[in-house]
């Protein structure tokens, strides 16, 4: 009998720009029963290195099975860049250290949407265009009373971003480039004054008005703590945090959020819409929830005077079901950079300001614990970025509802980065995973009387 030969599959084009097939052997073999199927290996500026299958299932019949994408590149991007076993986050090339040292948010989120440092005019300009769109339309202010006083502020901003679609339909499909900006200011700018205005309805205070003198952070200072008798002068340190940790939070590369952003974008659907969706993802405490569970862990611990040393081991038994919120990383297996900015801004700004917050020293005996214990060692669990945050916004008067939210402001142009490289991908696709489907066979229809 003659040998099957091997069906040998030439590699497709691949269709991504600035990356790279200049290996010595630029394509990986796969082997499914008698079939060969020669798959491209991609490699990014970074060498990070990518089989694409996106012909397997054309050539092969097979897909690729990854619950929880932990192996699935998405995307080629060009926005952050994550290596999570030297703990290194950089944006647009910048490591995160020197724009957390150098730059103010309202430049990095410039930076990250259009790729390089804007020049002095071009910052001028975005930052007039924030102030041009910080009010609501009345419209949407009127809105914030049809929400019960203790709604989720989650849910009001996402409910709010995506009502914006409705008072702006001038700028749903940003065709040219003044357009998009115009888009993608209204967004940045407006998501703070959503934020503070559905605060002041949580509470039952009137709404603030953006203050167009001050600058971004001030005025969401502004809008979120003065009340009409009493007018708030934010201080100085407290910007320079508040600038610092929404800078750690513009981006990320693919997480749970933003790629949720890109997957509502590839449909086509607008900015507004889009980022409405990161906002309901990011919500989740696996995600940037986590911020409130910290603080809710660390002040269970603090009021029930429990050791740290027992909640630990109350973690590592699995039957508890208890995750030591803020750490633990998909992609860092070493310090997340953010954390370890984030645990010194909270020593000096409650040292600057005098505040001695008990839930700090909790959270480095917990860390101390952890970081020792093998438990952590073996899974290269380490502080993440929702580790510290909390006890930094504390410090800053904000309260823990709106934890998540200031996430949300933070990341905001991230998301509005990716959803511009989704549009600006000529070629772009929908995105739309497969299955392994593991349902009934056919089966036949009983009427309700037979059943
Ligand atoms: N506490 C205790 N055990 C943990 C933790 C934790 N925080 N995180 C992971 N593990 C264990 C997990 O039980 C598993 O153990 P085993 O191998 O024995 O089954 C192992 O470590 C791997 O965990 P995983 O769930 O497979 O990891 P993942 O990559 O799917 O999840 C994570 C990543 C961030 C969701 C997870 O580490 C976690 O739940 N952390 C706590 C929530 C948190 O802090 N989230 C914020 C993430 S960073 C900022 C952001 O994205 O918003």
């Amino acid at each position: 009998m003659k040998p099957v030969q091997p069906d040998v599959v030439s590699p497709p084009q691949v269709s991504t720009s600035a990356a790279r097939t200049d290996l010595a052997s630029p394509t990986a073999q796969l082997q499914l029963g008698d079939k060969t199927v020669q798959l491209p290996i991609v490699v990014g500026t970074e060498n990070d290195r990518a089989v694409d299958i996106s012909h397997l299932r054309e050539h092969s019949g097979f897909i690729t099975l990854d619950e929880g994408y932990a192996n699935t590149g998405a995307c080629c991007s060009s926005i952050s860049y994550v290596d999570g076993d030297k703990g290194i986050l950089r944006y647009r090339g910048i490591p995160i250290e020197q724009l957390a040292e150098h730059s103010t948010f309202v430049e990095t989120a410039w930076f990250l949407i259009y790729g390089e440092l804007p020049t002095a005019d071009q910052l001028r300009n975005f930052r007039r265009l924030l102030t041009e769109h910080e009010m609501l339309h009345e419209g949407l202010h009127n809105m914030f009373n049809g929400f019960p006083q203790h709604a989720p502020p989650m849910a009001t901003l996402s409910a709010m971003i995506n009502a914006c679609s409705c008072y702006h339909p001038d700028i749903l499909a940003p065709e040219d480039r003044s357009t998009f900006e115009s888009a993608a200011a209204r967004l940045i700018s407006k998501v703070r004054t959503i934020a503070a205005a559905s605060y002041k309805t949580s509470i039952g205070h009137p709404i603030v008005y953006p203050n167009p003198k001050l600058s971004y952070c001030e005025n969401f200072l502004h809008m979120m703590f003065t009340i009409p008798n009493q007018p708030y002068e934010p201080d100085e340190q407290i910007v320079r945090a508040l600038n610092l940790l929404l800078i750690l939070h513009a981006d990320h590369e693919q997480n749970c959020s933003t790629s949720t952003v890109r997957m509502v974008a590839s449909s086509g659907a607008n900015l507004f819409a889009s980022c409405a969706a990161g906002v309901c993802a990011l919500w989740g405490p696996l995600h940037g929830g986590a911020n409130v569970a910290v603080i809710e862990t660390l002040d269970m611990l603090h009021k029930s005077k429990i050791d740290p040393k027992d909640y630990i081991a109350k973690v590592k038994d699995k039957s508890s079901g208890i995750r030591l919120m803020g750490f633990g990383h998909r992609v860092y297996k070493y310090y997340d950079p953010r954390a370890q900015i984030l645990r010194a801004v909270a020593d000096k700004l409650l040292s600057t300001l005098k505040i001695n917050d008990p839930l700090l020293d909790i959270a480095r005996r917990l860390e101390e614990i952890a970081l020792q214990d093998s438990y952590f060692k073996d899974r290269h669990l380490y502080p993440n970025v929702d580790f510290y945050s909390g006890i930094v916004m504390r410090a800053m008067g904000l309260p823990v509802n709106m934890f998540t939210v200031l996430f949300a402001i933070g990341r905001t142009p991230g998301w509005v980065a990716h959803w511009k490289e989704v549009r600006d991908n000529v070629h772009k696709r929908i995105d739309r995973p497969r299955q392994v489907y593991i349902g009934h066979t056919l089966r036949d229809y009983i009427p309700v009387e037979m059943r």
